[in-house]
């Protein structure tokens, strides 16, 4: 866990409104370090905080080795306790994808969803009013994986690939310079790419396949989703994501400093 990393992020998130109190960023410090040990987990990223009408949910992600591999995700209440959630499935997200309104923070909260079903009795076929019940906590897990999917980001160079290999954690990363911080395409998608594979061999003649194994922001649909801007006389560059407002990266140009977090109520407002 990089403590430095995380103050930074915890900061910038109380820009928006959505600090922390001295106690709960002291316990989550301690708490997260134990969860990486107690899990074995070769990093725990702080990834943010959903904001709920009863209660807020602190996510934090444990990582593998192979930093593109399995992200498991913890939420806990108090910033003391943690609790592993399941992961994602697609089921889980169709389901989830009904619920509208604001998370309660309480994960055994079920929601009801009314829905038309088709029944056959004998040879008589009518539509019925089904209740479905949705767990919050099914609901929180599809909200995590959709953002992680869509805007969760690291810089080019921060993580290299082995040849066939798993994809590491670049020790010896610098940085990228004050001119490269400016430009999207210094950015890449921190999940297994979707465009990339479509690319052409020609396309692909400029890539180094050691680092550029991901998909850049680049050519992000919606346009112009992402703002980049300068902070602290260009000490920080902090993107800020448009397509899920609350997501905030930053990078400290020509340092190894970066991160992402996410403050909001984990509603997207622009679909
Ligand atoms: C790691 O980062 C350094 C400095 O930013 C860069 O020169 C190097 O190519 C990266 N290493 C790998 C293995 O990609
Ligand atoms: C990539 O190509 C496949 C088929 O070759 C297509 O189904 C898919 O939509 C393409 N994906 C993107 C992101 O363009």
């Amino acid at each position: 866990m990089d403590s430095e990393s995380l103050l930074l992020s915890l900061e910038l998130a109380s820009g928006s409104g959505q600090g922390l109190s001295p106690d709960r960023r002291a316990s989550l410090l301690t708490s997260l370090l134990l969860v990486k040990r107690d899990y074995r987990y070769e990093r725990v990223l702080f990834w943010g905080r959903i904001l709920g009408l009863v209660a807020d949910y602190y996510i934090a992600q444990g990582l593998g080795e192979d930093q593109l591999g399995e992200r498991k995700s913890l939420y806990s209440l108090n910033c003391m306790e943690w609790s592993l959630l399941p992961p994602a499935t697609e089921e889980m997200a169709a389901q989830t994808a009904v619920v509208k309104g604001r998370f309660m923070g309480d994960p055994s909260h079920e929601y009801e969803h009314i829905e038309m079903q088709r029944m056959t009795e004998g040879d008589r076929t009518y539509e019925d009013e089904v209740v479905i019940q949705i767990k919050e906590e099914s609901r929180l897990v599809s909200v995590i994986d959709q953002i992680d999917k869509a805007v969760a980001i690291i810089p080019r160079g921060a993580l290299f690939k082995t040849p066939f290999g798993p994809v590491h954690v670049n020790r010896t990363f610098e940085g990228l310079t004050l001119a490269d911080s400016k430009k999207l395409s210094s950015y890449f998608h921190f999940v297994e790419p979707v465009e990339l594979k479509n690319k052409s061999l020609l396309e692909k003649a400029d890539l180094d396949p050691s680092l550029d194994f991901m998909d850049s922001l680049e050519h992000d649909i919606p346009k112009g989703s992402w703002s980049i801007q300068m902070e602290r006389g260009n000490a920080l560059v902090v993107l800020r994501s448009l397509l899920w407002p609350g997501l905030t990266f930053y990078h400290a140009p020509r340092t190894k400093n970066h991160g992402y977090i996410y403050v909001g109520t984990g509603c997207c407002w622009m679909t």
